[in-house]
């Protein structure tokens, strides 16, 4: 789920691993450790709580090594404690393991291990594996061989990388499920699950495939299969920058890739308007715009923040290109028996393209002969791969975990598909160019909002006390209403719920009352005197209200106590506008609370397992 980091050259390995680890504390974890090899000797250290304690121990122990691989673990099996921490070792602590993912059948291989009088330490599934490798260089075989024929043993996802003291020379790395990345330097070797903890050192990477592994020495490395079988990988240059995954200026990543969005915006966009033909062009898409356009369902499946992207997907879709949507949640679609069938066009959505349920209902629906499309921001991650075809957002690095420049960056590419296929169906040229013109204003008017900052600020410190927030809006500002929700919920702990304006008197306005802030999503639409009157119903019980509404609404300040006046754009946009002062809002508050905004409790940045 969380980290991994390895090395294997000729410098001292232990900075370049806690820098590792620390470019991955984005993904949100428990505990972290290390492993290396020194004198022949396998050393591990491993700390619950935060890499920097991991750094001090490491410190305080005075080790150093030319080889050794490092992990953060977010507990899947076992508390978060320094036992349950990783490397694993096995029992004469030769062979040290780390791991992301989950081994399914543990239990039974434990029960299996332990007849054979193997002994654990641990509560995790992961120390089955090491144990289990060791089973089989008990049985006279080397590393590679050993890991190869536990691998085909095992049911579940893994990233794994392991040492052991009696073949020094290599690291091995495999992947099912969880991403694993070679680096390769020049006499040195680097792995990650993520590039980010690579890219200071090199920017030539090998990604593994599922059922892939390699085995890594100081000047080579040889990829194979778990079946054995030799394969040849291509090494790929990685464009990112360092300066992309470094906060700059800002106090929290959250506040930076807020403020950036003016600019992630437009990178989503860029080079992709026609302003002519009043639609868009999307390379990734090339060939298939046909295809797509004369699908007669379309379904996008997402988790989390990208799910609530792709209902506002599912409003612009229907409404500009007629097309029947469906929205589901990935973890879902995976595990009944979706209707799919090849006249439908399956969009699935990603911020980091590594969600395991996005990518196992992906290849579902790629099963069943749907067209399967992915909308990613991590470049060549495993959802853009497994796509038939696609759109990268651009939105460029997000490490705060709470997303906020990949939801906006989402919604542009939503409205470039929409345009592409709606011009190809019903859409008038005249319809089309306008929306091409008005996205193309986008970055200014979220420069515009970005200047409240302050006055948002000052209405979040008002409510830092509150226990509950309801949000609510209509039409395409509902899914706004459940990301703004989101938001809260995710970094500050407060109970947030979002809902569709007009549900509120179903249920949710049994809770209302002054103790109950309500953030209304609320510009002038066609909507809008509806909401007006829903407004009224909460006034009227206490409730206190903030309200997100267009500049020149004339009657929204005298109905509630705090108003956040933004620019307008079409109604299809507007989402894109409403939900910065919502990022905002949220931010702040978790902020005044004293909060870790970039790596709340509990939470991990990108969900390889289920
Ligand atoms: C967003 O703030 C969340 N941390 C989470 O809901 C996230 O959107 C979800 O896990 C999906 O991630 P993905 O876009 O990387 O697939
Ligand atoms: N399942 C393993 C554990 O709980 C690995 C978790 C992770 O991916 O960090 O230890």
């Amino acid at each position: 789920m969380c980290g991994i980091v390895g090395y294997i050259g000729t410098k001292n390995c232990i900075p370049i691993l806690i820098e590792g680890l620390k470019r991955l504390e984005y993904r949100g974890y428990d505990s972290a450790g290390i492993g290396v090899i020194k004198n022949g000797l396998c050393r591990v250290i491993k700390q619950k709580g935060k890499v920097v304690e991991l750094e001090n121990e490491v410190e305080k122990q005075n080790t150093s090594s030319t080889f050794g691989i490092a992990h953060t673990r977010w507990a899947t099996h076992g508390v978060p404690n320094q036992i349950n921490a990783h490397p694993h070792t096995d029992t004469e602590e030769k062979l040290f393991l780390v791991h992301n993912g989950i081994i399914e059948n543990y239990t039974v291989l434990k029960k299996r291990l332990e007849l054979d009088s193997y002994e654990f330490y641990s509560e995790t599934d992961t120390e089955i594996l090491v144990k289990l490798i060791e089973s089989f260089l008990n049985k006279g075989n080397v590393l590679c061989k050993a890991v190869q024929y536990a691998l085909n043993e095992v049911k579940g996802t893994y990233g794994i990388a392991v040492g052991y003291t009696d073949e020094p020379d290599k690291l091995i790395v495999a992947k099912k499920g969880s991403p694993l990345v070679i680096g390769i330097g020049d006499g040195e070797n680097f792995i990650a699950s993520d590039v980010n903890a690579l890219i200071a050192h090199t920017s030539r990477v090998v990604y593994l495939e599922d059922g892939e592994m390699a085995e890594v020495y100081r000047d080579r490395f040889e990829a194979k299969t778990i079946e054995d079988e030799e394969i040849q990988k291509e090494i790929q240059e990685v464009t990112l920058a360092l300066d992309e995954i470094s906060k700059g200026d800002y106090d929290h990543f959250m506040l930076k890739e807020i403020m950036e969005q003016p600019l992630s915006v437009k990178n989503s966009f860029r080079g992709r308007l026609l302003f002519e033909e009043g639609s868009s062009k999307l390379g990734g898409l090339q060939g298939y715009e046909e295809r797509i356009a004369r699908s007669k369902r379309i379904l996008i499946c997402a988790c989390g923040t990208s799910w609530h992207a792709a209902l506002v997907g599912e409003y612009m879709i229907e409404q500009f290109a007629g097309i029947p949507t469906e929205v589901e949640y990935a973890s879902e679609f995976r595990y009944r028996n979706p209707i799919v069938t090849p006249d439908d066009t399956c969009i699935f959505i990603s911020q980091s393209g590594e969600t395991a349920d996005t990518l196992a209902a992906m290849k579902e629906a790629k099963r069943r002969g749907a067209l399967v499309l992915g909308i990613c921001n991590v470049v060549g991650s495993s959802i853009a791969r497994e796509s038939e075809a696609g759109v990268y957002i651009h939105a460029g690095p997000e490490i705060g975990v709470a997303s906020t420049k990949a939801f906006t960056s989402q919604l542009v590419v939503l409205a470039l598909i929409t345009i592409l296929i709606a011009r190809r169906r019903q859409l008038s040229l005249i319809d089309g160019q306008e929306i091409i013109r008005e996205l193309d204003l986008i970055p200014a008017k979220i420069e515009q909002i970005l200047e409240l900052n302050d006055e948002i600020k000052a209405i979040a410190n008002e409510f830092t006390g509150a226990k509950n927030f309801l949000y609510l809006g209509r039409g395409y500002n509902f899914p706004v209403a459940l990301e703004g929700a989101l938001k809260l919920k995710e970094i500050s702990y407060i109970h947030a719920e979002g809902y569709p304006a007009a549900e509120m008197k179903h249920g949710p306005i049994a809770l209302i009352d002054d103790n109950m802030p309500s953030v209304f999503i609320t510009p002038q639409d066609s909507v809008y005197d509806k909401v007006v009157s829903n407004i009224e119903e909460i006034k009227a019980r206490s409730g206190k209200i903030i309200a997100i509404a267009n500049m020149d609404d004339e009657k929204i300040g005298s109905l509630v106590e705090y108003t956040i006046r933004i620019p307008e754009t079409i109604r299809m946009l507007m989402p894109i506008l409403t939900s910065i002062p919502l990022q905002l809002l949220a931010y702040h508050i978790a902020v005044k609370k004293g909060l870790n905004v970039d790596q709340p409790r509990n939470l991990a940045k990108s969900v390889t397992v289920e």
